[in-house]
């Protein structure tokens, strides 16, 4: 047989197959379209208020009294500074109210204030300025990004009903607990959210121990909604500690973890991400699995450092707990009165140089550049006394005594974490700045011309804004970068370096003019000596223009292989979350595939 004769055979079986083919794709498609399961073509785009698939009021009605009478549609705090609020669908309504628009405007960069409400946004652009408290009575009060309807959940059932009703509506979902996010991950225009805050359940396990995990000893279950300083003074009257952030009111559970999370403990114990056992989630499918080493081990996995809002609905954790023990925390302040300025940074220089050694010992190093000067604010070490962390400010202090600065270092010595914990002098004002932000590795401080370099990026960024370091070392805890989820790099990163632009109430366009200056202005600084670098996606540019590659690093493919499995329609998205590329939200707030 010649191979010509060979090829018109194959050819014509090829052509039969792929008419079969074409035949029961076309009848699968027919039937799908016919019993209304294209799922394709039905969830192009989401519906949006005044779209006729949008729920009608009766079916609200039956998803509140699923929920327990737990349903609460969005009327926006500011409301009350306003002559009145259009909402999706309570519509206009009179709202002003001077006194209490007045109690509002004096604690609006409260965390508090947006935490008592089941929608309000921390991160002020997310809100499209539809309703600002700072604006005259007349403006408008609209819902803006905000979602339309929240269920203020208490139970993995009170989550179930919502991703079903969602489902079933083919409706945009938010997932939202403190809603303390930069990025906007929290909140979403026409959208039902899920308000995880007031799940606050948490109990001691003495002793854990689990056939998949090496682990054995103390830790603690926290529900979805325990908040940072809630998670701290549990585990105290306990004897012990636990890895969360700096904010009291940030969610350990939630965004925090589940981002990977830096926290005062991570030179000691690695990123949160690192500290959890087990995960209990509320999936797409509306079921409640456990995610574990040996239960859904892709889950656990993609939980620990992948990002909020992406993979289900985290209903709880359970996290190792360590022994209390005491703790030395540092003070320094350099203030500029406008001649010192080289000698500050020279100082920074070395200041830089010995961080290595200040968190290699276990410390936690925040710092702050800006136009006043320099501080740092705090160094927070476990197990050192203050002479041993002031022996590793030493190298600063002496630079600065040589440089004849004048400056002002104090340490204090606490018995506990959480005494020392409260005792940090910080100021934790939400709603107050733009962000951007960029992993710095560690070898860019091994030589003079490199740290020259990130001096030279610092002092760019603090003449004009906050430039905002946390250092930390995290490589302890993990045996391989695999191992979790969180971004590989993590393990390379010396800190965590912030760019702060106060926001403007009164004027929205120069909100945007300051990210875009963070976008393309400070952060390519950053970026410019960090080629191929890393940002810690729960504190970066929403805008990073790279960010599958920057966020998630050589985890990316994989994390959306979890995706796919776990929540293959979509139905969890959220701004640069893995697969979120695969939507856009368009001006009217509409989510569509792209
Ligand atoms: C003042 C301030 C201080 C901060 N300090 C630190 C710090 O010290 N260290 C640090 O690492 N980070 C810090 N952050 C960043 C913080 O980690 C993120 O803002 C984080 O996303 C907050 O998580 P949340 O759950 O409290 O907030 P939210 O805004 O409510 O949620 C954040 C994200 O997590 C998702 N999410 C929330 N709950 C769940 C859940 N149960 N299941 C699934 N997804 C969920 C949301 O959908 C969203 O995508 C700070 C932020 C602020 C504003
Ligand atoms: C849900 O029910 C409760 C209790 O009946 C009620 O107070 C609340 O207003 C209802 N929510 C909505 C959105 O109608
Ligand atoms: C923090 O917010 C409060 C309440 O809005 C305000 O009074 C205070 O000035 C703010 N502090 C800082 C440091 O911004
Ligand atoms: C949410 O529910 C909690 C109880 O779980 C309640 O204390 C709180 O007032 C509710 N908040 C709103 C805004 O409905
Ligand atoms: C956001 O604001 C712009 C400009 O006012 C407006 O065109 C757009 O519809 C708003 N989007 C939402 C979701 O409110
Ligand atoms: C990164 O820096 C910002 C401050 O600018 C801070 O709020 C945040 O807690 C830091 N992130 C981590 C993970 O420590
Ligand atoms: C972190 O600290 C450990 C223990 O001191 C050390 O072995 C490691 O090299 C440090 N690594 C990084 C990247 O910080
Ligand atoms: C905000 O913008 C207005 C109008 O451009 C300007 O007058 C004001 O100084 C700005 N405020 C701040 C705090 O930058």
């Amino acid at each position: 047989m010649s191979s010509p004769k060979k090829a018109p055979d194959s050819s014509g079986i090829g052509v039969t197959a792929r008419s079969v083919i074409a035949l029961v794709s076309i009848l699968v498609v027919a039937f799908a379209v016919k019993l209304g399961i294209d799922n394709r073509a039905a969830t192009q785009c989401r519906s949006i208020p005044g779209d006729e698939a949008w729920p009608t009021r009766e079916d609200w009605r039956l998803l509140n009294q699923t929920v327990d009478g737990k349903l609460v549609a969005t009327i926006p705090i500011a409301a009350v500074c306003h002559h009145s609020a259009s909402t999706d669908d309570i519509g206009e309504h009179s709202t002003f109210d001077q006194e209490a628009c007045d109690a509002l405007r004096s604690e609006w960069f409260w965390p508090k204030t947006h935490l008592a409400s089941a929608s309000s946004a921390m991160a002020y652009q997310f809100t499209n300025d539809s309703c600002n408290p700072f604006l005259d009575p007349d403006a408008p009060c609209g819902l803006g990004y905000l979602p339309a309807y929240t269920v203020n959940a208490t139970t993995p059932a009170d989550l179930q009903a919502a991703v079903n009703f969602a489902q079933r509506h083919n409706i945009r979902l938010v997932i939202r607990n403190t809603g303390h996010d930069y990025l906007g991950k929290s909140t979403g225009a026409h959208s039902l959210a899920v308000w995880t805050l007031h799940m606050k359940d948490m109990s001691l396990i003495p002793e854990y121990q689990h056939p998949g995990s090496s682990y054995q000893g103390p830790a603690i279950k926290l529900g979805a909604g325990v908040e940072g300083l809630e998670a701290y003074t549990f585990a105290n009257s306990h004897g012990l500690m636990v890895v969360g952030g700096n904010c009291p009111n940030v969610g350990i559970t939630g965004g925090f973890t589940q981002g990977g999370g830096i926290s005062i403990l991570s030179s000691k114990f690695g990123l949160a991400a690192d500290q959890v056992l087990s995960w209990e989630v509320v999936t797409a499918a509306g079921e409640l699995v456990t995610a574990d080493p040996t239960e859904n081990a892709d889950l656990f996995w993609a939980l620990r450092g992948g990002g909020g809002g992406t993979f289900g609905i985290v209903v709880s954790m359970t996290v190792k707990a360590f022994p209390d023990t005491f703790f030395s925390s540092a003070h320094l302040t350099l203030p500029n009165d406008g001649t010192n300025t080289d000698a500050i940074y020279s100082a920074i220089s070395t200041f830089f140089q010995s961080l290595p050694s200040l968190v290699d010992a276990g410390a936690w190093v925040v710092w702050v550049a800006a136009p006043f000067g320099f501080m740092v604010m705090p160094a927070m070490a476990a197990g050192l006394h203050p002479s041993e962390l002031d022996a590793l400010f030493q190298p600063t202090l002496s630079k600065m005594d040589d440089l004849g600065l004048a400056y002002t270092y104090a340490s204090t010595e606490n018995p506990d974490f959480l005494s020392a914990y409260r005792a940090i002098p910080g100021f934790f004002n939400a709603s107050d700045y733009h962000a951007g932000g960029r992993l710095i590795p560690r070898s860019l401080v091994a030589d003079e011309a490199s740290t020259a370099s990130l001096v030279a990026a610092v002092r760019a960024i603090g003449a004009q804004a906050f430039a905002v370091g946390v250092a930390v070392n995290v490589s302890r805890s993990v045996s391989a970068p695999g191992e979790v989820a969180a971004n590989p790099y993590f393990r390379r990163a010396l800190m965590n370096l912030s760019v702060g632009v106060p926001v403007n109430y009164t004027d929205w366009a120069a909100n945007r003019r300051a990210q875009d200056r963070i976008t393309n202005e400070l952060l390519p600084r950053v970026r410019a000596i960090t080629p191929g670098g890393a940002a810690y996606l729960n504190e970066a540019d929403f805008q990073e223009p790279d960010w599958r590659g920057a966020f998630y690093g050589e985890h990316y493919a994989r994390l959306v292989e979890v995706k796919r499995r776990w929540d293959g329609g979509e139905l969890f998205w959220a701004r640069t979350a893995v697969g979120s590329e695969r939507w856009e939200e368009r001006g009217d707030g509409r989510l569509c595939r792209t």
